[in-house]
């Protein structure tokens, strides 16, 4: 602070010739007392002649701050009388004093240059008059400005300025010190130095000031703001800090804090791999420092509840005992060797090999022939647990890897779901009806399904929900399908395929009485002795009451006659019940199918082909007729393109080969044929029905019948070649269901019949052809009267 002190009032300046202090950076105003540092020589002796003598100099800014050595034209014109108060040498030559500013001066004339300079000035008298109202209202204006600047502002000490200001009377000098107080530049203090008139210089005065007061207020507004923004964060935390207190005083143990380290706690025993824990570990930060309330504590929490709780360690230890395998194996299942020997195969590597990768199975077959059952078997065998997923109509990518977390109420996929609910990492793990997948918008599921099933990837599967791998590699998945051929082959290509074609008519007996029986005795809570079944009342059962390559729906006729025996136990009626293949209909009614055998071929023109679906084999009957007409081929009963085509090229055949087959050459000219595949309802499609067509054809127009116990299959060339078709195994399975006795089969689908069981090769006549021309031998018997077809 620059000090206000009294100011001599006369001055006894001979010559009126003074020594000039030129100043670098400081303008002194009349009555005003500052420090200032000399450094210069020459203004060094300028301080040491002066202090012996009057004590009196001119102190005047010098134009340039850099000059060293400033001259005559280097000095402002006006400047200010002051007297050295005190003054101080330093060892280094620099001279500290204490100048009291007396008079505004105007130097008249410079009279000496060595080794200071001089000169003579003329002092430059403030006017004084009394104040008038205006001037004191502006005075006060002023005061009251500065009062709000000294207040604002950290380098203008408070109280003192603010009350020596309010005692200066005059408004010269209160804007002198005014003036002095503010960090003006030293242009503008020069230029308040050299404004005389006191009023004008009070007004120029205010006009910096309040400059100054807009600096001030921004900058205390900027600081504010700063300020404000790290309270926030820091008024919480002391506020948590306090509630945690607060709580404690009252003996409540804080539940947060508790679940918090709760949730460390099983993080750090969950065996998690180190990305996940680091996951687990940044989300239980974020949920620490969120309140309970907040929506996304839920949400954290239970992403956490989920990590956590998959096994990821956990697994249970396989069971390496093959014949006690073997034995649970053929405890819940008749038959199926090959695939329980894949299984004990399996067992026996790893017995060999501890890290074997578990094999991707998948069970091919019809509905109903134990592919998921023989799953939960094989689960118990190895002694893992069992999950089961269906995947027929899923067409969300999501339903297999879950949502992201960012969804609202988003969940693991099933995959992950299925492994939590197992509480184990290495499950017989079955996907149902892979064959069933779908593909749309929501992303592709197969594609998805691939990275579980694919033994390079399945290692590190990514759930979206997750959001960190997890290691599938121990599971072993097993899928199941009807069919193959909709199964997407990249898929197809991880698995290792294992068929189960269905069982003939011996084989379901004894799954029958060796399985299902006993198994719906239980289950209706029946003993053995209560009840008597026979094994041609179960024979019927299959053949005339169900139809079907599995066992599931003679399970279900016989729970059937079950429930009906349980329900007279539960009267009071008295068994054994005696159930045989006369008084079966009592219990399940009338037979549900005739063999069609009997009355199907008395009339030409009708030939039984064998067809694959995915059902398993059926039996077809193909009918041809023909009326009068010109050259019209009717075809009927949703016969797809392949089939349609069989059936032109057997009518091609036959119109050429008519001489040879004794037929009316001009046949078609007169007349139209119709071919028919009864079921229309059921879309048929292929080219094995080739042969049967011809067969039919060819005994429409001979009127020769087709033996009735002889089914064929193969596709026809236009020259009469029987070419090999495929699903021999299902059709002939199919054909001994219906009892029929000769199949007539391509000569190159010998080698397919090595896959059935013996029984079945014994009980049936395999005949094997190259041409038509054998299967018409073979498949065509007695002549019909001529009168007879005559009179049709
Ligand atoms: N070889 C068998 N021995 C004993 N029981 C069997 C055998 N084959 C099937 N079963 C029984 O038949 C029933 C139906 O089998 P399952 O449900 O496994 O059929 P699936 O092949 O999975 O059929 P879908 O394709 O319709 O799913 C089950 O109760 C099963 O135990
Ligand atoms: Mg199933």
């Amino acid at each position: 602070m620059f000090e206000q002190g009294t100011v001599d009032v006369e001055l006894n300046i001979p010559n009126k010739e003074i020594p000039i202090l030129p100043l670098r950076d400081i303008v002194v105003f009349p009555g005003i007392t500052v420090p200032i540092t000399v450094g210069r020589p020459t203004s060094v002796k300028l301080v040491d002649d002066v202090s012996i003598g009057d004590k009196l100099c001119g102190l005047v800014l010098q134009k340039k701050k850099t000059e060293e050595d400033p001259q005559y034209e280097n000095l402002y014109k006006f400047g200010t009388l002051a007297r050295i108060v005190k003054m101080f040498k330093l060892p280094t030559n620099t001279v500290y004093l204490l100048a009291q500013g007396l008079e505004r001066i105007e130097i008249e004339k410079f009279v000496q240059k060595e080794p200071y300079i001089k000169a003579q000035i003329k002092t430059i008298k403030e006017e004084q008059k009394p104040n008038t109202p205006e001037i004191e209202a502006r005075m006060r204006n002023l005061l009251h400005q500065f009062q709000k600047a000294v207040s604002l502002s950290p380098k203008i000490p408070e109280e003192e300025s603010y009350i020596t200001a309010i005692n200066i009377k005059e408004p010269g000098r209160l804007a002198d010190f005014i003036v002095a107080n503010l960090p003006l530049t030293t242009q503008e203090q020069q230029d308040i130095l050299e404004t005389f008139d006191p009023i004008e210089r009070l007004n120029k005065v205010s006009v910096f000031l309040n400059k100054e007061l807009e600096v001030l207020k921004l900058q205390s507004k900027i600081q504010e703001e700063t300020k404000s923004k790290l309270g926030k964060a820091q008024r919480e935390y002391f506020l948590r800090q306090q509630l945690e207190s607060i709580r404690k005083e009252l003996g409540e143990e804080d539940e947060h804090a508790i679940e918090i380290k709760e949730l460390k706690k099983q993080i750090e025993e969950s065996g998690m791999t180190p990305d996940a824990m680091k996951e687990a570990k940044r989300e239980l930060d974020r949920l620490d420092k969120l309140p309970p309330q907040a929506a996304e504590y839920h949400v954290i929490r239970t992403y956490l509840d989920w990590l956590v709780s998959v096994p990821w360690k956990k697994s249970t230890k396989d069971n390496l005992d093959i014949e006690q395998a073997a034995k649970v194996l053929n405890e819940d299942h008749y038959d199926l060797d090959k695939v329980k020997d894949r299984i004990l195969e399996f067992l026996a590597v790893r017995k060999l090999k501890k890290d074997t990768k578990g094999p991707i199975l998948c069970f091919i077959g019809p509905p109903g022939v134990g592919k998921t059952s023989l799953g939960q078997s094989i689960a118990r065998a190895l002694g893992r647990k069992f999950i089961r997923m269906s995947l027929g109509g899923i067409r969300d990518e999501a339903e297999i890897r879950g949502h992201r977390r960012t969804y609202i109420g988003a969940l693991p996929g099933n995959i992950i779901q299925g492994i939590r609910r197992a509480g184990t990492n290495n499950p017989v793990f079955m996907l149902d009806e892979v064959d069933k997948i779908g593909i749309d918008f929501r992303g592709d599921p197969a594609s998805a399904l691939l990275e579980v099933l694919d033994p390079e990837q399945n290692h590190s599967f990514s759930d979206h929900y997750l959001d960190v791998s997890f290691d599938l590699s121990k599971v072993m998945f097993i899928t199941t399908a009807n069919i193959l051929d909709t199964i997407p082959p990249a898929l197809l290509d991880r698995m290792e395929v294992l068929e189960l074609p269905g069982y003939p008519q011996e084989e379901k007996l004894m799954i029958a009485q060796k399985f299902l029986l006993p198994r719906q005795i239980k289950e209706n809570g029946l003993r053995a002795e209560d009840l008597e079944i026979t094994d041609s009342a179960i024979s019927k059962i299959i053949r005339e009451y169900t139809r079907e390559a599995g066992v599931r729906n003679v399970e279900r006729e016989i729970a059937n006659i079950l429930r009906k025996i349980a329900k007279e136990t539960a009267k009071g009626k008295k068994g054994p019940f005696k159930v045989n293949d006369k008084n079966i209909a009592s219990y399940l009614g009338p037979v549900k199918f005739f063999s069609e055998m009997a009355e199907r071929t008395s009339e030409p023109g009708v030939a039984t082909g064998l067809a694959w679906t995915p059902q398993g084999g059926e039996i077809l009957f193909i009918e041809a007729n023909k009326m009068s007409g010109k050259k019209g081929l009717t075809l009927t009963g949703q016969l797809g393109q392949t089939m349609q085509e069989s059936a032109k090229a057997a009518l091609s055949y036959v119109r050429s080969k008519a001489k040879r087959l004794k037929i009316d050459e001009n046949f078609f000219e007169k007349n139209d044929i119709h071919i028919h595949v009864p079921q229309g309802a059921v879309p048929k499609d292929g080219p094995s029905a080739g042969v049967a067509m011809a067969t039919s054809l060819v005994s429409l127009l001979t009127g020769k019948l087709v033996k009735y116990d002889v089914a064929m299959t193969g596709e026809i060339t236009l020259k009469g070649k029987v070419l090999p078709v495929g699903g021999i195994k299902e059709k002939v399975l199919a054909a001994s269901r219906a009892q029929i006795k000769e199949i007539i089969l391509p000569e190159k689908n010998e080698k397919d019949l090595e896959e059935l069981p013996n029984h079945i090769r014994k009980q049936l006549k395999f005949t094997f052809v190259k041409n038509l021309d054998e299967v018409l031998a073979h498949a065509l018997n007695r002549t019909r009267k001529p009168e007879n077809r005559k009179q049709k």
